[in-house]
C-alpha cells in the first residue's frame, strides 16, 4: 500500500504500461487495473481474482473523449449521459470497436466504459495515458464473489503480495459499484443499480429505462449480457447473513438469543435483546452505502454465528443497496467466518 504521491502515481502508471496490475481507488470501490489494450495483462486480472474468463471488464478512461478508442458508435444518448454524470459512478455499455480485445469484453459485441471521479484514479489514468495506455480494464479488487473493497487495506487482505502495487486513496465515498446502463439495445436498460438512480438517468435521457430499479433483473436468455454482479450470489461475507424487516427484528433477535446464537447486528436503533456486537446503521442512503462493505467485513471478522441487518427502506433511492444486500445474503455463510475475506 502506498500513499498516492506524484512519484507513486507515475510508478503505478509505468507498471500499467509494462503490463503489470495496479490496484487503485475509485469513488465507488477499489479496482484491480490492467492496460485494456494488453490481453496478457487483462488475463492476469482474471487469474488474480479467480474470475471466470467470460465475465467482461469495465474500461476506465481519463475523460469522455477517450471512449472513442473503445466504443463505436458513441451516439447522442451516450454523449448526454457522459456530459451529465462523468466523471462519476456510471458505466455505459456501448457497441465495441472491433479492435477491442475479447479478454476485456468476454467475447461480447459491446464494451463497458466508465470515467471515475476519484482524484487518484484520474491522476493515474492521465499518467498512464501519457505512456500510451488509453484505458484501464478494472473489476473491483476482490476475489470473485466476495465483498468489494472500499479501502486500500481491504485490497491488501484480499490479495496480499500477489498485488504489490496498491494506491491508497482513503475510503471510497460512494461505497457501492457504479450504476450500469446498457445503451447497446433498442431501449436503455439498467443492468446494475447504483447511486445514480433510474429517475436521474431517465430525466437526462428523456425516456424511461427498462431493467428494474429494484435491481431484480433477469439473468436468463441469450440477449442478456453476462454481468457477474447480476449473479444471485455475490458480494458475500463468510458468516451467515440475515436481512430482517424492521418490524420483525425484535422478535428475531429474541429467537436467536434463546437459541444461544452469537449475533453481530447492524441496525439504526440499539437492540433491547443482548447481542455479541451492535453497530449503528445510518438512516441516510449515501452514508449507508459508503459504510456497507467495510461494515460487512468488520462484522464478518467477529466470528459470530450470524450477521443480522435490519432491511433497508423500500424507496427507489435504496435500490442499489438492496441489490447488493440481496446478493450478499444469497452468497453468505459458504465459508468459515473471515476465510472468504482472503487472508494473505
Ligand atoms: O464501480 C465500478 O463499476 C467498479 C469500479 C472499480 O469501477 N468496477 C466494478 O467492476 O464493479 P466489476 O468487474 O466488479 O463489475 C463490472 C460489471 C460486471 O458485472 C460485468 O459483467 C459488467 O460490469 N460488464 C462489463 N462489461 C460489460 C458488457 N460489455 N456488457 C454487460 N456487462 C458488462
Ligand atoms: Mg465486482
Amino acid at each position: 500500500m502506498v500513499a498516492p504521491t506524484s512519484h507513486a502515481i507515475a510508478e503505478a502508471a509505468r507498471r500499467l504500461a509494462a503490463g503489470e496490475l495496479v490496484a487503485f481507488p475509485t469513488e465507488t470501490v477499489y479496482g484491480l487495473g490492467a492496460d485494456a489494450a494488453n490481453p496478457d495483462a487483462v488475463r492476469q486480472v482474471f487469474l488474480t481474482k479467480g474470475r471466470p474468463a467470460d465475465h467482461p471488464l469495465i474500461v476506465h478512461v481519463a475523460d469522455a473523449a477517450d471512449v472513442e478508442h473503445w466504443a463505436m458508435p458513441v451516439d447522442e444518448p451516450a454523449r448526454r449521459l457522459m456530459a451529465h454524470f462523468w466523471p462519476g459512478p456510471l458505466t455505459l455499455i456501448l457497441p465495441r470497436r472491433p479492435t477491442v480485445s475479447d479478454a476485456v469484453t468476454g467475447g461480447q459485441d459491446t464494451v463497458g466504459v466508465r470515467c471515475p471521479s476519484h482524484p487518484v484514479a484520474q491522476a493515474l489514468l492521465r499518467a498512464a495515458r501519457r505512456l500510451g495506455v488509453m484505458g484501464v480494464a478494472a473489476p473491483s479488487a476482490n476475489r470473485f464473489g466476495r465483498i468489494s473493497p472500499t479501502r486500500a487495506a481491504h485490497v491488501r487482505s484480499e490479495f496480499g503480495q500477489q498485488v504489490p502495487c496498491v494506491l491508497d486513496g482513503g475510503a471510497s465515498h460512494v461505497g457501492i459499484e457504479s450504476t450500469i446502463v446498457d445503451l447497446s439495445r433498442d431501449t436503455p436498460a439498467i443492468l446494475r443499480p447504483g447511486q445514480i438512480s433510474a429517475a436521474a438517468l431517465s430525466a437526462v435521457l428523456g425516456v424511461p429505462l427498462t431493467g428494474n430499479d429494484s435491481g431484480a433483473m433477469s439473468t436468463e436468455g441469450p440477449a442478456t449480457p453476462r454481468v457477474s454482479g447480476s449473479l444471485a450470489a455475490h458480494y458475500a461475507p463468510g458468516t451467515m447473513l440475515q436481512l430482517v424487516p424492521a418490524q420483525e427484528l425484535a422478535k428475531r433477535l429474541q429467537q436467536l438469543h434463546a437459541a444461544g446464537q452469537q449475533v453481530a447486528l447492524w441496525s439504526p436503533t440499539e437492540p433491547s435483546t443482548p447481542v455479541m456486537h451492535w453497530r449503528q446503521a445510518p438512516t441516510d442512503v449515501d452514508a449507508y452505502a459508503r459504510e456497507l462493505y467495510a461494515t460487512l467485513r468488520e462484522l464478518d471478522g467477529l466470528a459470530s454465528d450470524v450477521i443480522v441487518l435490519e432491511a433497508p427502506p423500500s424507496a427507489p433511492a435504496w435500490a442499489g443497496v438492496r441489490d447488493r444486500l440481496r446478493r450478499a445474503v444469497a452468497g453468505s455463510g459458504q465459508m468459515p467466518s473471515g476465510e472468504g475475506l482472503g487472508q494473505g
